[in-house]
């Protein structure tokens, strides 16, 4: 893959990366910005969640936290699926681009690296990651570090049987609530974003310092025609008569099918109309929106089923 970041990374050693953490990136990113851009929400959730973000630099640094007290910590929950990673670090570009002259930089943290079976250790290595390696990449400037699927980080300690949960990941999530506290008061140029897909499992203690906590929802109807639209119009770029399919009126019908399915299993449902027959398998231009109304009526059953599963 060829680099994308405009801004030479001269100060980052990316072969040593400390552990726990899985990449540094200059900001803004076009990549990054691209992924913000492809994920569709109410307009409502991407202002809110830049306005906030642009916050963290405009305000925070300024006032005293026992005034207004900011942890710099942005909390996006929602089902799986349904494009809060992909906004998350399409925001860390976002605010980047809007704070024009700071060097941002996009640290993102693997918290599955951290956990380990050895007692004690996890919470060192937490410990470790927040006090040294997160402390002396926001020494170099603006840093803004996802925390994807914070769960695994931030366990709710009331929820936890200590037999299924090692008491480990108990110690671990103190580690992280005292570590955001040191880092919120030393380092008001750090802004985390966390993401997660069970926000039942999240430490209260952790939420409650949260600057703004936000609900990703699954797609509607008109949500749902719009990545349908968007699909169909990229694959229609080597198949015209795919493209045809996208400024149908008809999609509305099958975008009334496919409302509520997650954004990932929308993207994914042109392929399986396709898959449906092998007649499309072999030309993809004959693919009809009845192939793909049956595929999303398929998503919607299979959907229902894993939701009896879990009940
Ligand atoms: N609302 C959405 N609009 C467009 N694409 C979406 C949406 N939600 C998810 N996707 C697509 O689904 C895939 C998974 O998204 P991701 O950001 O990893 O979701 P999550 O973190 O919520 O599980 C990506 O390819 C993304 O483009
Ligand atoms: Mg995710």
């Amino acid at each position: 893959m060829k680099p994308t970041n405009p801004v030479p990374l001269h100060d980052v050693q990316f072969q040593d990366l400390p552990r726990g953490i899985s990449s540094v990136r200059a900001l803004p990113d076009a990549e990054l910005a691209a992924l913000w851009d492809s994920i569709v929400v109410g307009d409502g959730i991407k202002d809110t969640l830049l306005a906030q973000a642009v916050l963290n630099y405009t305000l925070r640094p300024k006032v005293t936290p026992s005034v207004l007290p900011m942890h710099g910590v942005i909390l996006l929950v929602g089902p799986p699926g349904t494009g809060k990673t992909s906004l998350a670090k399409g925001l860390a570009s976002m605010v980047a681009a809007l704070m024009k002259g700071a060097k941002f930089r996009l640290v993102e943290v693997d918290p599955h690296a951290l956990t380990s079976s050895a007692m004690g250790k996890t919470q060192r290595a937490v410990g470790e990651l927040f006090s040294q390696s997160i402390a002396e990449q926001a020494v170099n400037g603006p840093t803004i570090v996802l925390l994807d699927e914070v769960e695994t980080l931030a366990a709710d300690r009331t929820r936890m049987s200590l037999e299924a949960n090692p008491v480990d990941i108990h110690r671990a999530t103190d580690a992280v609530l005292v570590q955001l506290d040191a880092l919120a008061a030393s380092h008001p140029q750090l802004l985390f974003l966390a993401t997660s897909n069970f926000p039942l499992a999240i430490d209260q203690a952790f939420t409650s310092r949260c600057d703004l906590v936000i609900e990703v929802p699954l797609p509607g109807a008109q949500a749902a025609r719009q990545i349908l639209h968007q699909c169909l119009s990229s694959v229609g770029e080597m198949f015209p008569s795919i493209a045809r399919l996208a400024d149908s009126r008809e999609l509305d019908r099958v975008a009334e099918t496919a409302a509520g399915l997650d954004g990932r299993t929308l993207r994914k449902l042109v392929v399986n109309a396709m898959a449906l027959r092998k007649e499309t398998a072999l030309d993809p231009n004959k693919l009809t929106l009845a192939d793909l109304e049956a595929a999303a009526r398929k998503a919607q059953s299979s959907r229902a089923a894993a939701k009896g599963e879990h009940q």
